[in-house]
């Protein structure tokens, strides 16, 4: 360990890489008087995988962070589960630094981040359908469309292998901290924090999360972790969440 930045392993093959907000207090005019947090993941298998970047001022503590656990140029593949700036701004940058061999998104997200990026030689990015999987030699990851969850690209990508949901905005909150697991912070602000944002955010969605829910993640015995991509990392198992 080398910096101020530093990765956090939250299971066997997956590590925390995200940025910490502590000042902002205004996003798209939702008051995030806590701050706010980007969360970014590594996958470390056969080969290795970025979930998501950061906002574009927080790259170089997103990169600080890959590089405490290896040299962000092995990385192999990076995956965009929604286009929006503070989960995609360096995006561009990651693809010019690093030369990732391939770059996935839904295809509304390739439409979406070509809009984005125009100007840059950002250089292909594959579509990827619903249902497929990438296949990681000793792990797989595994796509789900989540359309308005809680835009047209957003979408899941899953890790069997540690039954690890990386769920971007559909169950986030923002709050920044230094804590990345639910079972840390005061159960009172985590709450609060997560209301205030499903509320302002997903409340109209309601029925897709729901539909979503019942579909295609209760099945799975063991606890799922949720890795949401703003506020904090969560782990507690779905199902009882969804009784609770
Ligand atoms: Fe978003």
């Amino acid at each position: 360990m080398n910096g101020p930045f530093e990765a956090v392993k939250i299971s066997d093959k997956a590590y925390w890489v995200g940025a910490v907000d502590w000042a902002i207090r205004d996003f798209h005019g939702y008051s995030t008087r806590r701050g706010t947090t980007y969360n970014a993941y590594l996958v470390l298998a056969d080969r290795y995988v970025l979930i998501d970047t950061v906002k574009a001022p927080f790259k170089d503590e997103m990169l600080s962070r890959i590089a405490s656990v290896l040299d962000p140029r092995h990385i192999s593949y990076v995956i965009s589960n929604h286009s929006e700036m503070d989960h995609s701004g360096c995006l561009t940058d990651v693809i010019e630094m690093l030369e990732p061999e391939k770059v996935f998104a839904s295809p509304m997200g390739v439409k979406a981040l070509a809009g984005h990026f125009a100007k840059t030689r950002s250089g292909e990015i594959v579509p990827v359908k619903d249902g497929e999987s990438l296949n990681l030699g000793n792990a797989t990851l595994t796509f789900t469309h989540t359309p308005m969850l809680h835009w047209p690209d957003s979408m899941f990508t899953y890790l069997p292998e540690d039954a690890l949901l990386f769920s971007q905005d559909a169950f986030g909150m923002h709050l920044a901290g230094g804590r990345r697991f639910a079972d840390e912070i005061d159960d009172e602000i985590l709450l609060d924090e997560a209301a205030r944002y499903y509320a302002n955010i997903l409340l109209p969605f309601s029925p897709l999360v729901l539909k979503l829910i019942e579909t295609q993640y209760v099945p799975d015995e063991r606890a799922l972790t949720l890795c949401r991509e703003l506020g904090k990392t969560i782990a507690e198992k779905l199902a009882e969440r969804c009784d609770g």
